[in-house]
């Protein structure tokens, strides 16, 4: 769970720092920024499983192209002189995680800083493109006494906090950076049961984060913060991807595009029900049929032993029964979601971008409710039934803005700040609301009800008038 970053000098986000909960939606303009916090949130977890270089060219791409210049994610990237971006992020890890070798590895504390700062240095002689450096990169804890100050959205201590945050007495770094004789170098630290000296190496050369390298259990605690890095994911359903039918040994998690959705239901009804798979079945026909327009009266996974194929089954009121892939856009996004809620295994930070695309203003009540469900509930235990889910969504759409709860909004706008030369630029800035937990550690200031009042009415040139009336 990321629950706080702070990112300076990417895109148009300059001392950018914003506190998470377990759902936020960032409302405001076009040309804000709202995508380009996800792009940093997005940026930290490619940076937690690829190349520096192969991240920045990831950003926001499409089926996986690679093509990005890693100048577009610096603030004026294309302008010169030296170039920084700096990142920290705090997150609550899980408790235990698997290493690349199936391992099983515990962490030594679940609540820890991550700081990161990359450079850009110009292509040299022969080299086509610039390459990102590392200049300093950090992983620390946080100290289990001090997590009821840092995680300041309403919560249980007992049943959530105590059983989700731990961590070690000694307050030595996971990770560190320091300058020996001019040249930056980083550590890693013993940890777990391990002893020994601290591994160094120079940073300038690195072509990836040291976290990005930790694939075993003998570092238990940064494997388990990269584990949670890789989860930070941008959903981006596609009807195709929904559509399609799944052989019997696709994987069995949803891909962020919707794939392998069939595959993913058949295993969770199987998973979560040892008694009979149609409870979760009616659970997700259930709410599907929040959805008015719609006439399901339950759904399953039909597995075809020919041809080896799992297809989502609806099965309407009437008695007519559908393939899944014959629902509408809109429905397919909405059937997907609520399989999500199923899945006890869809952990992890979600990013949405306009979950209302596609979904008539009277189901957008449905809609909203279903994303704010996905998130974990922070007054129980995290379990089965209450996965560690986060979630976070933008949005324009005043309808959004009306249904979630003011505690859960940030105002996005953009504010003037000044820039060498008596220049000044534009930089996002995101605000909470008066009054909410948000608003009373808001360093920037905070919104009120005039501020998001433009949201909660409809602009005049919007409204439909009849033909030949003139009010
Ligand atoms: N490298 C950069 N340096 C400075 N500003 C940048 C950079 N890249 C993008 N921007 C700014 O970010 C803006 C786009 O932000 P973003 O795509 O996050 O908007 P958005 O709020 O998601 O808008 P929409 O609602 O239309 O999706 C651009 O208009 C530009 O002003
Ligand atoms: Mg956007």
């Amino acid at each position: 769970m990321l629950t706080r970053l702070e990112v300076s000098g990417f895109k148009n986000l300059l001392d950018l720092r914003v506190e998470f909960g377990p759902f936020t939606c960032i409302a405001g303009e076009n040309g804000t920024g709202k995508s380009n916090v996800f792009d940093a949130i997005q940026f930290l977890s490619l940076l937690a499983d690829h190349s520096m270089i192969e991240a920045a060219q990831a950003v926001r791409g499409t089926h996986g192209e690679l093509h990005g210049d890693a100048r577009d994610l610096f603030w004026n990237g294309y302008a010169a002189g030296e170039h920084v971006m700096t990142f920290a992020a705090e997150m609550i890890i899980p408790g235990e995680v698997e290493d690349d070798f199936g391992r099983l590895a515990q962490p030594t504390s679940t609540f820890l800083r991550y700081e990161l700062r990359l450079g850009y240095q110009p292509p040299g002689g022969g080299e086509r493109g610039g390459r990102l450096t590392l200049l300093s990169e950090d992983l620390s804890q946080i100290r289990p006494r001090d997590a009821g100050s840092h995680l300041r959205f309403p919560h249980s201590a007992k049943g959530f906090r105590n059983t989700v945050v731990h961590g070690r007495r000694s307050t030595a770094p996971y990770i560190s950076t320091t300058l020996d004789t001019g040249d930056a170098v980083v550590r890693i630290h013993a940890d777990g049961g391990r002893r020994g000296q601290p591994r160094p190496a120079p940073a300038s050369r690195a072509p990836r984060t040291m976290l990005s390298t930790i694939n075993e259990n003998d570092d238990p605690t940064i494997l388990a913060a990269r584990r949670e890095m890789q989860t930070w994911r941008r959903l981006a359903l596609e009807p195709s991807a929904l559509r399609t039918a799944d052989r019997y040994d696709d994987p069995s998690l949803m891909r962020p595009d919707g794939l392998h959705l069939p595959r993913c239901l058949d295993r969770i009804a199987r998973e979560r029900s040892s008694d009979d798979p149609a409870r979760v079945y009616s659970r997700v026909a259930g709410r599907l049929s929040d959805l008015s327009g719609l006439h399901v009266r339950t759904l399953d996974v039909e597995a075809d032993d020919t041809r080896r194929l799992l297809t989502i089954k609806l099965h309407e009121i009437d008695g007519m029964v559908l393939p899944a892939r014959s629902l509408s856009e809109g429905t397919l996004r909405f059937l997907a979601l609520c399989v999500l809620l199923e899945d006890p295994r869809a952990a992890g930070l979600m990013c949405m971008e306009e979950p209302e695309n596609g979904i008539h203003p009277a189901n957008l009540a449905a809609m909203v409710k279903l994303v704010r469900d996905l998130a974990v509930d922070a007054d129980e235990q995290v379990d089965e039934d209450n996965p560690f889910r986060q979630v976070l969504i933008n949005t324009h759409s005043p309808g959004v803005v009306q249904l979630v709860d003011p505690a859960d909004l940030l105002i996005a706008d953009t504010s003037t700040v000044p820039e060498g030369g008596g220049k000044t630029a534009r930089s996002l800035r995101l605000r909470p609301l008066a009054g909410t937990w948000r608003a009373g550690g808001a360093e920037r200031g905070y919104g009120t009800v005039a501020d998001i009042l433009a949201y909660l009415t409809t602009p005049p040139e919007a409204r439909l008038t009849l033909e030949g009336s003139d009010s």
